[in-house]
């Protein structure tokens, strides 16, 4: 039998990276193993993954060196940066690079970056229908995504640029979920007006890009998006109602009230909404459904993703 083919795994132990972990453990004949990277091999999660029998490794994005050594010998890597951890554009930007390089200096034969838009090329620093945040960017944590792209592509390495979606599990996460409104009615808030949102099961982000890696040399060169449907917020809203058993309405607020929400990111995120409102066709028509289930044949709907994890959005 041909040996596996090694794909290290950034993020591991994250949304993203664990998705793609369970996703290679549980495809067997694909051919893959995962060497599943992370700056902390005691942690529990990473205790977890190398319990599952996976290779477990550690490496800092901010050490270049140590992602040479987390990368050597793979035939693919997974790569990814976290603006959450640090709300850093210019972080972002660094850690990208320094993974593009360690993929050049090992030989790797087939990265996927987990990238976003940089919606500067449609909404320039010029351009006021939304405040420029951090002196240079509309949306900071999709603008240096899709900056570092050039990363990856000036160097010629084989990249497949894997645009993803809004996680529904920011409903249990990201605080996004329904909200009781004064009137006792549970309210769901985003400022997309009657604009479709392309969504996706975090863990099947995991899943498209084994797909990806599964066909070989057809992704290399090409940017592809994905997304498990693409839904208004009135939508969204009618399938809480009916998975949770009590209605949910659609709070629409503007992306003005949005970015004065206050919490961290709440800008960034406002600006990012506004994107994809006024940006709808160019938003969602970069997220295929179909492309996305055929690299994904178990990807889930926002129906199938709530009846599983209903029960862990958090009512307040
Ligand atoms: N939430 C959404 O709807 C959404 C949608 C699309 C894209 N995104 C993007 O997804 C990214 C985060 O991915 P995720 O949700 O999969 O992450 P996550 O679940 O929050 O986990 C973060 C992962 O990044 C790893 N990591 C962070 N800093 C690291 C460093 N310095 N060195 C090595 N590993 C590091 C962590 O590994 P250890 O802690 O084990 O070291 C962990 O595995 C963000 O940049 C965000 O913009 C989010």
């Amino acid at each position: 039998m041909a040996e596996k083919k090694i794909v290290a795994v950034v993020g591991a132990t994250g949304a993203q990276g664990g998705g793609l972990v369970r996703a290679i453990l549980s495809d067997k004949n694909a051919g893959f193993t995962v060497r599943a990277i992370t700056r902390d091999v005691q942690s529990d999660k990473a205790k977890g993954l190398a319990a599952l029998g996976t290779e477990v490794v550690a490496a800092d994005l901010d050490s270049p060196e140590s992602l040479k050594k987390a990368f050597a010998g793979a035939y693919g890597a997974f790569c990814l940066t976290n603006f959450w951890e640090h709300f850093s554009p210019e972080k972002e930007l660094v850690q990208a690079k320094g993974q593009a390089q360690a993929a050049k200096d090992t030989g790797v034969q087939h990265v996927i970056w987990s990238t976003l838009e940089d919606t500067r090329k449609w909404v320039p620093l010029s351009d006021n229908r939304m405040p420029t945040l951090m002196g240079k960017y509309k949306v900071p944590h999709f603008d240096a995504k899709g900056e570092a792209d050039a990363e990856f592509t000036k160097l010629g390495l084989p990249t497949t640029l894997l645009l993803t979606s809004f996680y529904w599990d920011n409903l249990i996460h990201f605080g996004m979920g329904p909200k009781k409104g004064p009137d006792g009615t549970m309210a769901f808030t985003l400022p997309i007006g009657d604009k479709k949102l392309p969504g996706i099961a975090a863990e099947d982000i995991g899943k498209c890009a084994l797909g990806i890696f599964k066909k070989g040399r057809e992704y290399i060169g090409r940017t592809v998006g994905v997304a498990g449907e693409h839904l208004t917020a009135t939508q969204m809203a009618a399938a809480l109602t009916k998975a949770l058993g009590q209605t949910v309405r659609y709070n629409a607020v503007t992306p003005e009230m949005y970015r004065g929400f206050g919490f961290a990111g709440a800008e960034d995120l406002g600006n990012m909404f506004q994107f994809n409102r006024d940006f709808e066709a160019v938003f969602c028509g970069a997220r295929n459904l179909d492309v996305s289930r055929s690299l994904n044949p178990a990807l889930q709907t926002f129906d199938q993703w709530l009846s599983r994890n209903k029960g862990r959005i958090p009512l307040e």
